[in-house]
């Protein structure tokens, strides 16, 4: 064996961990020569596109979408949720899933819909995960959450996280969103149990046009609010699904005013919070090449690769927003959700995804093999076509605000001039 496939050895099983891959990605040669590599330097631009090896598709993370009902009615609902939502998974099926997910050594098992309160015995199906050692993750607009319903958890505090909604701390605005009057107490009173209780909790913010100028202060508030067991997420692209389709081009932000968000506000903010905490608690869901690369954010969403998601009527795909997406579908939710996983022909697809077989700026993206083009149920809801770049990189791309470095070209250029 030359040297040179010893350390490619040492390359493919860095390749296993995303953030080292994306570390790679973003400056190759001081990765190499930092972990005494030298010698792979010439071959940059070909380990930049290099497949990960079918071993690095590990399932880590289940969405289980449990119901498309709802006590809230948001306009910017992705899956459509509503109070007279009718369809909930077959508790049946929900069960063996969990069993089964258990014995495929998932890690973590979000728990979503429209909103999982209201599905008949929820706890019972949380206890069934966290028994069995998984980390759970619970999505709510936590407008339901009641003393008993969380007394019910004491002693799984290290165990799981709410994932609470929240978009403003302004009652009105709060109450814009979620379009139902009274919803701003009944969160605050869910807050105020999530803390006493001392749960994790992630706030999750949709980044729009009503809210933009409040981004800082939720963020503070969050922090201020549940000290080290707080953690933010912001959502800055309004997605076209459900009841998306009508709100993003109303509210969310265009390619321009989010580059301007994003620049002048969060990544700043992001900058200065970040030295301050030991444990990262900022997050956002922004395609890779969109991060500027000093920042510690690796946003990968592991489509294909990491995550599998049901959705209320039964479906198994690339995740749990996949209704009306016969591409990302691989059958139902009764049939063993390891063969899915294994055999299923969205996942195959995913794994064989090529950046010259993509339409748009992610054929010509050096993130490319991490990300896997963003999002592809996104794209084939706004474009009509699951090969074309992610919204959110084409959009920018279009508007001339695609980072220069985040380039293919510029790597190649970079090498063979
Ligand atoms: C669909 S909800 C389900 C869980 C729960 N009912 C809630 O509101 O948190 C999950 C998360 O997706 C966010 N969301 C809903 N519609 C969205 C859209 N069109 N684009 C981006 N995020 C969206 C919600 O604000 C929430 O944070
Ligand atoms: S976003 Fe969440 S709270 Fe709002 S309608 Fe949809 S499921 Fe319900
Ligand atoms: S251009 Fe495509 S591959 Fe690159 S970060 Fe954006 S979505 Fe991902």
């Amino acid at each position: 064996m030359t040297v040179i496939d010893s350390t490619l050895r040492l390359f493919n099983k860095l390749f296993s961990d995303p953030r080292l891959h994306i570390e790679f990605l973003r400056q190759p040669e001081k990765f190499l020569q930092q972990r005494n590599m030298p010698e792979l330097c010439p071959y940059i631009p070909e380990l930049l596109d290099r497949p990960v090896q079918q071993s690095a598709c590990r399932l880590d993370t289940a969405i289980l979408c449990l119901t498309e009902q709802c006590n809230l009615n948001c306009i910017h609902c992705s899956v459509n949720a509503s109070p007279g939502g009718k369809t909930h998974l077959d508790p049946g099926v929900l069960r063996r899933c969990i069993e089964e997910l258990c014995s495929l050594e998932v890690r973590v098992v979000k728990f979503t819909g429209g909103e999982p309160l209201t599905y008949p015995g929820i706890e019972n199906f949380l206890l069934q995960a966290l028994h069995a050692g998984i980390f759970v993750e619970v999505e709510t607009s936590g407008t339901l959450l009641t003393e008993k319903f969380l007394t019910t958890f004491d002693g799984f505090q290290d165990s799981m996280r709410f994932a609470v909604g929240f978009d403003s701390l302004n009652a009105d605005t709060y109450e814009r969103f979620r379009n139902t009057p009274g919803a701003f107490e009944m969160v605050s009173q869910g807050f105020s149990l999530l803390k006493n209780h001392g749960f994790q909790v992630k706030i999750m913010t949709v980044l729009s046009k009503l809210n933009r100028h409040e981004i800082p202060d939720i963020i503070d508030w969050t922090l201020s609010t549940f000290g080290v067991h707080g953690f933010h997420r912001l959502l800055p692209v309004l997605s076209s699904f459900g009841r998306g389709k009508k709100s993003s081009p109303e509210s969310g932000l265009d390619a321009i005013g989010l580059h301007d968000f994003l620049h002048n506000e969060y990544f700043p903010l992001f900058r200065s919070r970040g030295k301050e905490q030991k444990e990262p608690q900022l997050n956002i869901g922004l395609p890779l090449a969109l991060v500027p690369f000093d920042l510690p954010i690796y946003p990968v969403c592991g489509c294909g690769t990491q995550k599998i998601g049901v959705t209320p009527k039964g479906n198994v795909g690339l995740c749990h927003l996949i209704e009306g997406h016969e591409f990302a579908i691989s059958g139902r939710a009764d049939e063993p959700l390891g063969q899915h996983w294994l055999k299923g022909k969205p996942f195959e697809t995913m794994r064989g995804l090529e950046r010259h077989g993509m339409k748009g700026i992610c054929s010509d993206c050096r993130f490319f093999r991490a990300c896997a083009g963003g999002c592809r149920v996104h794209a084939e809801a706004v474009y009509g076509d699951a090969s074309y770049a992610d919204p959110t990189c084409q959009s920018f791309m279009e508007a001339g605000l695609f980072p220069e470095e985040s380039l293919m070209t510029s790597i190649s250029e970079e090498f063979y001039s």
